[in-house]
Order: C-alpha cells, then sequence, then structure tokens
C-alpha cells in the first residue's frame, strides 16, 4: 500500500469522476440561469461563530461536525474558524455584510464547491463533499417555495436519474414551534427509559431531532409521536397548504413526510428532502433544503425570509452509477498530431499550437519515438483523428488518418483546420464518412 493516502473521508476525484461533476454542474448552472440565479462564491472557512450562530448550538453539526481551523502559531487575530459544514450560513453572512437587501429582492444565487463535516466516513457520507447551493433571500413564499422545489425535481431528471421523489414537510415557525416541541417532549418523558442515551439528552436539548433519530428502536415510537402538522398556526398551516397547491398545479410529485425535521435548527415552515425511491436511507439524501425565515436576522441583518436547498453531488453521480448510468464522457476527444521524424518535436508542437489556437482539441505526441509508437499512443487513448507530419510538409501538405473509418488522405495545410472541423463534427454525429 503506498505511504500516502488521500484522508479518512475524502476521496480523489480522479478525471472520469471530475469530468462528471463539471457536466452535472453545468447542467445545474445552466438550469438555475433560465429560472435567473446569479453563481457566486463565499470563503471555504468562516468565523466558527457563524456556524454556531446560524445552525444552533446544541446540533450534530455543531457539536461533532465541524473541521475547526487552527490558525498558524504566529497568528495574532485570535479569531476562530472552521471549514464550512454547508454554503447557505456564508452566503447569508454576505447578504448582510455587502447590504445585499438593497439590491433587487429575492437574491437568488447559487455556490458550488466543497463542504466540510468531521463525520463517520461511510458509503455516501464523506468528511469532503461537494454541493451545488441554490438560495433565493427576500421573498416569504410560498410559491417561491413551490419554485426551488420544482428546480430541484428538473434537475434529477435532466441528470438522468429516475424515481427520485420529493419528501415535504412544515415544521412550523417561532409563534407554533414551541407548543409541538412541548407536546413531543409530554409525549416521549414517560418513554425515557427506553430511549438510547444519545435520545434521552436531545429530549431535553432538542427534542425535534427525536424524530430524525438514526436508532431503528426509535422507529415505532416516532410513528406514534404527535405530528407537526396538527400543531402549525394558522399563518404556517396556510402557507404550507398554499406551497401544497402550488405543486399540485406545476404537476409536481411529492410526499408528505410528517417527521422530516432536517439536521440545522434554521428551517422554519417548509422542509423537503429528495430520494431515490427504493434508496431512501440516512447516507441516500441526493439533496434537501427548506426555508429559514430567522437566519439573516440571527446573523445581524434585518427580519429576511430566505428558501434554498443543497444538491449532493457526490450521491447524484453515485446513485446514476447505482442506475447503470455511465457518468458523462469528457467532450473533447483531441485530435493528436505525430510525425515521421521522431526528433522533430518543433513540427509537431506548431502544428498542433496552430490548431488549438484555431478553436480545436489537439495534443502533440512530444517523445522522441518512432512514427509506429506515437500511432499505437494516439489509437490507445483513443483518438478519432490523427494528423501525421512527414516529408509533404516541404510540399505544404499533411496526412490525416482517421482511426474509426481506417481512411487516410492528404491535406494541404491551408485547408487542415477547416478539414478536421469537419471531420470532428462528423465523428461527434456518429459518421465517421465511410
Ligand atoms: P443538507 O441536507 O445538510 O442541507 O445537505 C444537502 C445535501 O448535501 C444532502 O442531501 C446530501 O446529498 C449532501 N451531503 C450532506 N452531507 C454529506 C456528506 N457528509 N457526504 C456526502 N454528501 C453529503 C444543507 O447543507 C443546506 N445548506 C441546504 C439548504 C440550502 N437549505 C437551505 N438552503
Amino acid at each position: 500500500m503506498p505511504r500516502y493516502q488521500s484522508p479518512r473521508g475524502t476521496r480523489d476525484l480522479l478525471p472520469v469522476e471530475r469530468s462528471a461533476f463539471l457536466r452535472l454542474e453545468a447542467i445545474a448552472r445552466d438550469l438555475t440561469t433560465r429560472y435567473g440565479y446569479q453563481p457566486m462564491e463565499t470563503p471555504l472557512f468562516e468565523q466558527s461563530d457563524v456556524f454556531e450562530r446560524g445552525y444552533g448550538e446544541v446540533t450534530d453539526i455543531v457539536e461533532k461536525e465541524l473541521f475547526r481551523v487552527q490558525a498558524g502559531r504566529g497568528d495574532q487575530e485570535r479569531e476562530r474558524w472552521a471549514l464550512r459544514p454547508e454554503p447557505t450560513a456564508g452566503i447569508v453572512r454576505a447578504y448582510v455584510q455587502h447590504g445585499m437587501q438593497t439590491l433587487p429582492q429575492p437574491v437568488k444565487v447559487t455556490l458550488t464547491g466543497p463542504m466540510f463535516r468531521y463525520d463517520r466516513p461511510q458509503a455516501g457520507r464523506y468528511r469532503q463533499f461537494w454541493q451545488f447551493d441554490v438560495e433565493a433571500i427576500g421573498d416569504a413564499g410560498p410559491a417561491i417555495d413551490a419554485e426551488i422545489i420544482e428546480l430541484a425535481t428538473r434537475f434529477y431528471a435532466l441528470a438522468g436519474l429516475q424515481g427520485v421523489r420529493a419528501r415535504l414537510n412544515s415544521i412550523g415557525d417561532a409563534a407554533c414551534r414551541p407548543a409541538y416541541v412541548a407536546a413531543l417532549q409530554a409525549y416521549f418523558r414517560p418513554l425515557s427509559a427506553q430511549l438510547p442515551p444519545v435520545e434521552r439528552a436531545r429530549l431535553e436539548t432538542n427534542p425535534l431531532r427525536l424524530l430524525d433519530s438514526k436508532e431503528a428502536l426509535m422507529e415505532p415510537l416516532v410513528a406514534a409521536a404527535p405530528s407537526i402538522a396538527q400543531h402549525l398556526c394558522p399563518p404556517c398551516a396556510e402557507h404550507f397548504a398554499s406551497l401544497r397547491a402550488h405543486l399540485d398545479a406545476l404537476g409536481v410529485a411529492y410526499d408528505l413526510t410528517p417527521a422530516l425535521v432536517r439536521g440545522l435548527d434554521y428551517y422554519t415552515r417548509t422542509a423537503f428532502e429528495f430520494y431515490r425511491v427504493g434508496a431512501e436511507g440516512q447516507q441516500q439524501a441526493l439533496g434537501g433544503g427548506g426555508r429559514y425565515d430567522g437566519l439573516v436576522e440571527l446573523l445581524g441583518g434585518k427580519p429576511t425570509p430566505g428558501i434554498g436547498f443543497g444538491l449532493g453531488l457526490d450521491r447524484v453521480l453515485l446513485a446514476l452509477q447505482a442506475q447503470g448510468v455511465e457518468p458523462p464522457a469528457p467532450t473533447a476527444v483531441p485530435i493528436v498530431v505525430i510525425g515521421a521524424d521522431p526528433e522533430d518535436t518543433l513540427t509537431r508542437l506548431r502544428v498542433a499550437t496552430d490548431l488549438r489556437a484555431a478553436g480545436l482539441a489537439a495534443r502533440a505526441d512530444l517523445k522522441r519515438r518512432q512514427l509506429g509508437k506515437q500511432l499505437e499512443g494516439a489509437a490507445r487513448e483513443g483518438a478519432h483523428l490523427v494528423v501525421i507530419c512527414g516529408d509533404e510538409l516541404a510540399d505544404g501538405q499533411v496526412q490525416v488518418r482517421d482511426l474509426q473509418a481506417g481512411t487516410q488522405r492528404p491535406v494541404n495545410m491551408a485547408d487542415l483546420v477547416r478539414d478536421l472541423e469537419r471531420a470532428t463534427v462528423q465523428h461527434r454525429h456518429g459518421n465517421t464518412g465511410r
């Protein structure tokens, strides 16, 4: 085994996977652009306070999963930082910092990149993973809630995933949740002796989390617990009914899931997650999100509603693989420029440089090896077209070989770019001109 390995819970995205990620990101970016979203970025780390305040102190993410950043020895700033476990808190921090409430509302942004959670690694759960995140800040909904859920549903379909369903719930707001939490505690307290230790502690600190406990023995207890649906205050109930009416009218399918609570305290009202039918386990959510009407204020801004969701790119790719869909191949297969004189690397490099300058994907074989070996190399990497520089170059000609069609013909240097462009288009359409 090699001495150095990628850290536990992380993985290298080799070219095949990175290309597949780029393709998924491109689908998500195209789609969100059509809905009026613009990309932005925030730092990979923030003051830990941004996360601690934003998510609530008694959440797994703050108690156990923050990657806290140790500053260098000479550091005088004495700030506490942490790597971002998710993007919403950083985006909201930026919204407040840059006075974005003066822009036309809602501010609709996307962010894509790695997130970090110090969790026990397992299949589908990494310590560094990728999200494509979508946020609309400054619209109280419920129409925009429906639009975002519809957008997410459309993404999974465009990515080629079949059978993805939304789970939907309303978790109320500051007006009605306290009474529900009290009802939940009143139900669970007499059962306290049966609860696993973690859940028993949660009963006092964050009782809502009992609803999405990972313990199997909690399942029947949760099933019989009071449901939030009966405890929503009239404005929350109305918001939820209207959201469902919007989704129904748009033809977006969803499963009402009263036990869906999400792992972060910032959520209010709308909460949702996406799963593939038959793959509904703990590490299998393909994305999730919801409304966070108190978060902007919590991070120092004026009270402003917001809603968004995060797509788990790693899990979408795993699900595509499980479904037997090949990750999309890198788009351009380069044309390979080879030459009869092994020593004449300059000619090969110059021809490839000219082709690239003209916008084609091309690489030169720069090893000083025999023509036959150069040709073998091109075939092995799956090239369709090869340009062979030989003696005819003195007369302004090269040979163009089509490795798929098995044909070869002389082409004038002056026509080379146009000729290769035509051949590349034919290959893209599966026609090798045979
Ligand atoms: P989340 O549900 O914590 O929500 O994460 C969103 C998605 O990221 C998950 O559904 C999953 O696909 C993926 N994910 C989460 N943790 C891991 C992990 N350890 N390994 C691999 N994939 C993972 C959020 O992060 C919220 N910021 C979503 C949101 C945006 N809410 C409002 N706006």
